[in-house]
């Protein structure tokens, strides 16, 4: 399978097929790191929000395999602010670099910017919409926790509606016979668009409020963050932060083997308790963007089939 070229901007481009050759090529890099392999290529890192994983694993991944990077971590250094062009500026920064990977805030921004660039464009986030290297650290985090990807049952708690890790990861998700839990109040439920395609999917999944309601049933529980800099109104925001707390007294109503999941940063939503519990796949999570972005770098610039 041939991934050369190919921009990485929705979970949604991906078939079963091509997600499962990734995660195959992540295990060969991991265990296998080539470090010469992207010598002489050049990353451009385009961060316009902020980031700590996303970027530094990018840059990591980049430099253990002999490549460099240019790019910036905040819009406020770039001739954006003289009001250049996001086109404009992918456009040009194509013909610095052999591929970019670009986070923004406003969604559809990534895929913006694989029209304008001719070289290979990779989404690291933009708004509420997509995360797909994110995806695909958490398939490749939940194959290796649990053994399996099939016929596991998933919660999602927190910010559902706003959150795009979780709206990536269930349409990855929806090629393996899942059952999900979207556990969260109305108002940061699930957005209907992403329901409706699960319905098409035939997958099947429950909407609850209650944290405990359904915590013996799972195999993995996805936690993420009430994101204040999502929230239009910052009332709205208080209303819901700290509204679910994974803590000891939770893990009485789960199964031995649940993975407790996060794509961080946490707030307040994981108690540090719980790190040191055979539950906690967080940080572990997190250290697997390094193999699964070199593996992505190296088949987007063809060093990989
Ligand atoms: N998981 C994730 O995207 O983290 P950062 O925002 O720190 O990149």
């Amino acid at each position: 399978m041939d991934l050369k070229n190919r921009d990485i901007i929705s979970i949604n481009d991906f078939s079963k097929e091509e997600l499962l050759h990734i995660l195959k090529v992540v295990k060969q890099v991991e265990s296998n790191p080539k470090n010469n392999l992207l010598k002489g290529k050049i990353l451009a890192a385009l961060f316009f929000e902020p980031s700590t994983r996303t970027r530094l694993s990018f840059i990591s991944s980049m430099e253990q395999l002999s490549g460099t990077i240019i790019g910036f971590s905040t819009a406020n250094v770039t001739s954006i602010q003289k009001g250049e062009s996001l086109w404009d500026t992918i456009k040009m920064t194509g013909q610095y670099a052999d591929v970019i990977v670009i986070r923004h805030p406003l969604e559809g921004s990534a895929r913006l910017a694989a029209e304008a660039a001719s070289i290979p464009v990779i989404n690291g986030g933009d708004g509420s919409n997509q995360h797909p290297t994110q995806t695909m650290l958490d398939l490749y985090t939940i194959q290796k926790t649990k053994g399996r990807l099939e016929n596991l049952h998933i919660g999602f708690v927190g910010d559902l509606k706003y959150g795009r890790t979780v709206h990536s990861l269930v349409i990855a998700l929806a090629n393996f016979n899942p059952t999900f839990y979207f556990i969260a109040p109305d108002d940061l439920q699930m957005p209907e668009s992403y329901l409706d395609e699960l319905f098409q999917k035939k997958v099947k999944y429950h909407k609850t409020s209650d944290l405990t309601r359904f915590s013996k049933e799972l195999d993995v529980l996805y936690v993420t963050r009430i994101q204040k800099e999502r929230f239009p109104d910052p009332l709205e925001y208080e209303k819901f932060k700290g509204i679910y707390r994974i803590d000891g007294a939770f893990l009485q109503h789960v199964k031995k083997d649940l993975k407790i999941m996060h794509p961080l940063p946490r707030i307040d939503e994981i108690d540090k308790s719980i790190d040191n519990t055979e539950h906690a796949a967080y940080f572990g999570q997190a250290a697997n963007g390094i193999p699964v972005r070199k593996a992505l770098l190296a088949l987007v610039l063809g060093k990989i089939k």
